[in-house]
């Protein structure tokens, strides 16, 4: 086999910007369709890119395809993967995998038992920084770990504002921009910083730590939003690391975004500057290294979730963005937006 049969479910801004270009122009995936319930998005899309199969129904698609990318807003993310799972296709599904903890580990078990491949959208994890930062991390190269720190500023206020016309200028919006309410309503998005972003940032946090939490404190700022902007959370990992995430989408154009985290561990330290592409680690004998910097434009690799979904339909790379590291993010969310309602720490 040397093609891997792919279809895109949901077409809208991310799947038409990012997916959908990355699966027409990597030589070892045959786009054979797309699907959405709208049918002016679909139509739109599939002439942008001149894809002739088209389906309304996304059970129509998961017929004809090996593997599917899901990019729909969040809560429709479960019942979409579940029914791709259960018809035997790989899977990507953007981030968050899902809104409740149940739903994320019903896909984790359902990708087992029909022994397809899981993946979730978390691009940063998509470098080579990262896999060398969770190769060290988890094989003790600093030692035991005791703290994560991390910081995720992003600019993404006005998407929770109903307003993604305002990004016109700096994202590329060529065939469509997201829907304006797919990051505002909470009853779509169950959240908003929280969900859209700190789903990239713990699922890092948990991809490289190969951690689950067991306890966490969240304060959650939504100001005059339906949705949080600004998340300050403590919590605990069940090797005993203590980790703090702050996070806020309140960064306006032209500002610099600022996204990094920290591993301290008995033996040395990693600093993970992952906006910037940047990376080193300090161990307590006195040595250090600094990762080669990463070029702009390997930094943010958005065409790289679809391609690695169609290598591992061929038998071939690493599933980068794993199911179980995407739940154990799912379940550390849910906790933190029930801890930041009724104003204590919950156990997970
Ligand atoms: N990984 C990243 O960096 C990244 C960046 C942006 C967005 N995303 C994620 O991508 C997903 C989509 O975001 P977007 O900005 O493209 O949203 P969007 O509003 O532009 O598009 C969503 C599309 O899904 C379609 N849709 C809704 N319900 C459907 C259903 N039941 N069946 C089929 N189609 C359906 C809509 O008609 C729309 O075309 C979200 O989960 C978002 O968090 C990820």
């Amino acid at each position: 086999m040397t093609h891997a049969r792919v279809g895109v479910i949901g077409t809208g801004w991310w799947a038409t910007q990012a997916h959908i270009p990355s699966l027409k122009t990597y030589e070892k995936a045959d786009l054979v369709g797309l699907a959405d319930s709208n049918p002016d998005k679909l139509a739109k899309a599939a002439s942008f890119y001149e894809i002739e199969n088209t389906y309304i129904n996304y059970h129509d698609l998961l017929e004809n395809v090996q593997g599917v990318i899901i990019a729909v807003p969040h809560v429709f993310h479960y019942e979409i993967a579940r029914d791709a799972l259960d018809s035997g296709v790989h899977v990507l599904v953007e981030k968050p995998m899902a809104l409740t903890a149940a739903h994320a580990w019903d896909l984790v078990k359902r990708a087992e038992a029909n022994a397809v491949e899981l993946m979730v959208g978390t691009t940063f994890q998509f470098t080579d920084h990262a896999r060398r930062i969770r190769d060290i991390v988890q094989s003790g190269g600093i030692g035991d770990l005791l703290h994560v720190s991390g910081l995720f500023a992003s600019m993404v206020e006005s998407f929770l504002r109903s307003n993604p016309e305002a990004y016109r200028t700096i994202f590329d919006y060529s065939v469509t921009p997201p829907s304006s309410n797919t990051y505002s309503d909470p009853n779509i998005a169950g959240g908003g910083q929280g969900q859209t972003q700190l789903s990239h940032a713990m699922g890092m946090v948990f991809w490289v730590t190969g951690c689950r939490a067991i306890e966490t404190f969240a304060y959650m700022g939504n100001f005059d939003l339906e949705v949080d902007l600004v998340d300050a959370i403590s919590y605990r990992l069940d090797n005993g690391a203590l980790g703090t995430m702050e996070a806020s989408g309140s960064v306006h154009i032209g500002q610099p975004e600022n996204q990094e985290f920290r591993y301290y561990g008995t033996e040395g330290q990693i600093r993970q500057d992952v906006i910037h592409g940047r990376s080193d680690v300090h161990y307590n004998n006195g040595d250090a290294e600094c990762f080669k910097n990463l070029a702009k434009e390997d930094i943010y690799r958005v065409d790289l979730p679809a391609r690695v979904l169609v290598d591992l339909i061929l038998g071939e790379g690493e599933n980068l963005a794993s199911g179980v590291a995407a739940a154990r993010c799912v379940e550390f969310l849910e906790a933190s937006y029930k801890s930041a309602q009724i104003g204590r720490a919950i156990r997970l």
